[in-house]
């Protein structure tokens, strides 16, 4: 079996990835004209030519800006239908996704036009595909704090079908320190806490994320790898981290995939996971971000598997849920075995 069969068939989480950064140019193109709103490119290649990024800003900038065709229910429901038949193509058993509703909220669109969009479609996946899916709203992290804990009241509706809360958005200089009480909050409600922390920012970040936030997982978390001591530690206690390869090679947070650091750490013992990010953007789904680390990096099979099972031991599933996701992969890297490997 080739390798990128067996990534294939894979079973797999998928935990770090934006629903508005998976809207595939024709979706985007599709939802300008229903809409009525004017956009700068006018086709598919115009649009694929448009993703190239100097850095998260330049990157989030666009992102931002393509938000403005998102307008009804029907919009939020579409896209995330869309991603999560995508993933299900990708054998994702499980995804988590995260939603930006203040970049939506900002231009004037309803919360519940958002939620419900949203929440629908992750249900039609359910019942059709049997993928099962979490929402983890996130907050902009260049916006006050005071903004976020108006978020989370706002959604307070929904809070029952939320699986928790994020922090997103332009890093650097935005330390997870000053969202201390939002996270403080999104605790004692009981709810997951994930940040996006060393994306850009430094290692100070990530661990301000860990001992401040007390996040449950890091998302990216790359910049760990300049304290020998934070590495331990997460070795230690085993906190995930969401990587996104292909999206830190878009953004030039590595040079290359072969400098990335996820087998430096994968063989120093963490729990690292492989996800897609803004796949629409970053040119690839979480399939091809395996495959592309496995060519880089040179996981072989046994890192592939590793980092599956990573995945679900990372994913805030019901411990029967993740119990049968990994006797599914070990099923398939079974019978991936007894198959000839080229
Ligand atoms: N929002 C969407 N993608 C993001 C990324 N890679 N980093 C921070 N915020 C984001
Ligand atoms: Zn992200």
């Amino acid at each position: 079996m080739h390798v990128s069969d067996f990534v294939a068939g894979l079973p797999k989480a998928e935990l770090h990835m934006h629903i508005e950064g998976s809207i595939e140019p024709e979706r985007f193109i599709e939802l300008a004209r229903r809409n009525g709103v004017a956009i700068r490119w006018q086709s598919v290649e115009e649009l694929r030519a448009a993703y190239h990024f100097e850095n998260l800003q330049d990157f989030l900038d666009l992102y931002y800006d393509g938000c403005r065709v998102l307008q009804t229910a029907q919009d939020f429901h579409d896209v995330t239908r869309d991603y999560l038949r995508r993933a299900h193509a990708d054998r994702v058993l499980h995804a988590e996704l995260f939603l930006g509703p203040q970049g939506h909220t900002s231009r004037g669109v309803p919360i519940a036009s958002v939620m419900e969009g949203v929440l629908g479609a992750m249900e039609a996946a359910r019942d059709e595909d049997g993928i099962t899916s979490g929402l983890i709203p996130v907050v902009q992290r260049h916006r006050s704090e005071e903004e976020s804990l108006v978020m989370l009241d706002a959604l307070q509706p929904w809070h029952g079908r939320l699986l928790g809360f994020g922090l997103g958005g332009a890093e650097v200089g935005n330390p997870p320190a000053k969202f201390a009480e939002f996270f403080r909050r999104c605790r004692a409600l009981g709810f997951k806490v994930v940040a996006h922390a060393g994306e850009e920012g430094p290692a100070a970040y990530v661990r301000e994320a860990l001992d401040l936030l007390r996040v449950d997982r890091l998302d990216h978390g790359n910049a760990c790898v300049d304290d020998p001591a934070l590495v331990a530690a997460l070795a230690d206690s085993r906190i995930p981290l969401t990587l996104c390869p292909l999206s830190n090679l878009k953004l030039q947070v590595v040079d290359s995939l072969a400098a990335h650091p996820l087998k430096r750490l994968l063989q120093a013992g963490l729990c690292v996971t492989v996800n897609s990010d803004d796949p629409s953007y970053f040119g690839g789904y979480v399939n091809d971000n395996y495959r592309a680390c496995d060519e880089a990096l040179d996981l072989g099979r046994e890192g592939l598997a590793q980092l599956a099972r990573n995945s679900f031991e990372a994913a805030f599933m019901p411990d029967a849920q993740r119990r049968a996701a990994l006797a599914a992969v070990d099923d398939w890297v079974a019978r991936a075995s007894r198959r000839a490997v080229h």
